[in-house]
């Protein structure tokens, strides 16, 4: 958020009524630059950083407002700009908020009125810079754990952009706001990046059940992903959620135990997505579910290892996107130039959803290797 003092240009060719304004708003704690012409304005522009700018309509009885406007627009993107008008000149302030000024304030300005319209601009625009530089941040992420988790297990690739996308799907459903969901984003994409630290990685690839030995360490990855990834205060609930992709709504999760609503909302959401596009996807230890089948998967472990309502509003989904997403693992599969045949593992398991292995391979997929 914005620490220093905020500094604004006041631009007005009426010299004295410019000085008492800025003196005004200079005892609000704002540092103000004055300009009293268009030009000299537009000096300023080019040489001094600015958090607003505020200007007069009219100069010397012409409406140039609007050629300010633009100008701040080219020289200092995304500072906001406001007009003063008085009542015969709403025509040019308008023309100047169609040219990108925020809004305009009514001469006699109430310097009170002006402060507050500023402080607003200033906050909103800082939130907005930061959740560009945050959804840039996601980018980044995902390009380094794609080369990372996806590198050392082939067949999950795509899966933590399948999560970020699906996770973003249902925190929309579930009306998560814009800056929780963007969070959450980043934890799909980087639910499963603590398994690069494991001791052994050469169980992740593994045909068939994993011995308690290699199942115990498997489940040190949420945690470690959590820890790992750096638990700052910037991505604390980021963490969190990493940390809690694997607990079950019942209590029987792990690595805490937590239950029902201990879990966090976002925490939740990963652990049905994910859990769903392990079904979907081909591994080293059992072959894609059909959408039918894990449709009965979910019904089954509702109120289980998922929260009800929220597997309620995945099921919704899955009605209506289903198809598409449980093909897509093997439309990215094949983007990748990886095989997409359908026998699993280089020994070529049989192992299908469909058979008495299905238990085993739920748990693999659940609870071992998602
Ligand atoms: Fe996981």
């Amino acid at each position: 958020m914005h620490n220093k003092a905020i500094r604004v240009l006041l631009v007005d060719d009426e010299v004295e009524v410019a000085e008492r304004l800025a003196a005004r708003l200079a005892g609000h704690g704002f540092e103000m630059v004055l300009a009293n012409s268009v030009d000299d304005a537009i000096r300023r522009l080019q040489d001094t950083p600015l958090d607003a700018v505020v200007t007069d309509v009219l100069f010397d009885g012409r409406p140039e407002g609007h050629t300010l406007v633009e100008a701040v627009g080219a020289h200092q993107e995304g500072c906001p700009v406001f007009v003063m008008t008085g009542f015969p000149v709403v025509s040019g302030a308008v023309t100047a908020m169609k040219s990108g000024a925020l809004d305009y304030l009514p001469k006699p300005i109430d310097p009170v009125n002006m402060v507050a319209m500023i402080h607003r601009a200033v906050r909103e625009r800082d939130v907005h810079v930061e959740q560009l530089e945050f959804s840039e941040l996601v980018d980044i992420v995902s390009g380094l754990v794609a080369n990372t988790i996806e590198r050392i297990d082939p067949y999950t690739a795509g899966h933590g952009q399948r999560t970020r996308r699906y996770c973003d799907v249902m925190a929309d459903r579930a009306s998560l706001e814009p800056r929780v969901r963007e969070r959450l984003q980043l934890a799909a994409i980087a639910h499963d990046y603590g398994k690069i630290y494991l001791e052994d990685l050469g169980f992740l690839t593994k045909e068939g059940p994993l011995t308690d030995r290699e199942y115990q360490s498997v489940k040190q990855h949420p945690l470690l992903g959590a820890e790992k990834l750096g638990n700052t205060p910037h991505l604390k609930d980021v963490c969190r959620w990493i940390a809690e992709h694997h607990e079950r709504w019942d209590g029987r999760g792990y690595p805490y135990g937590r239950k029902a609503e201990e879990i966090s909302l976002p925490g939740r959401i990963l652990g049905i997505v994910e859990v769903f596009d392990s079904l979907a996807t081909r591994r080293s230890y059992k072959q894609p579910w059909p959408l039918e089948k894990v449709m009965d998967f979910f019904e089954d472990h509702r109120g289980k290892n998922f929260d009800p309502d929220l597997t309620d509003l995945f099921l919704q989904e899955l009605e209506d996107n289903g198809e598409e997403w449980i093909a897509q693992p093997q439309r990215d599969r094949a983007a990748l130039g990886l095989d997409t045949s359908p026998t699993v593992g280089a020994h070529g398991s049989s192992a299908t959803p469909n058979g008495n292995g299905a238990k085993v391979l739920a748990r693999r997929a659940v609870g071992d290797a998602s």
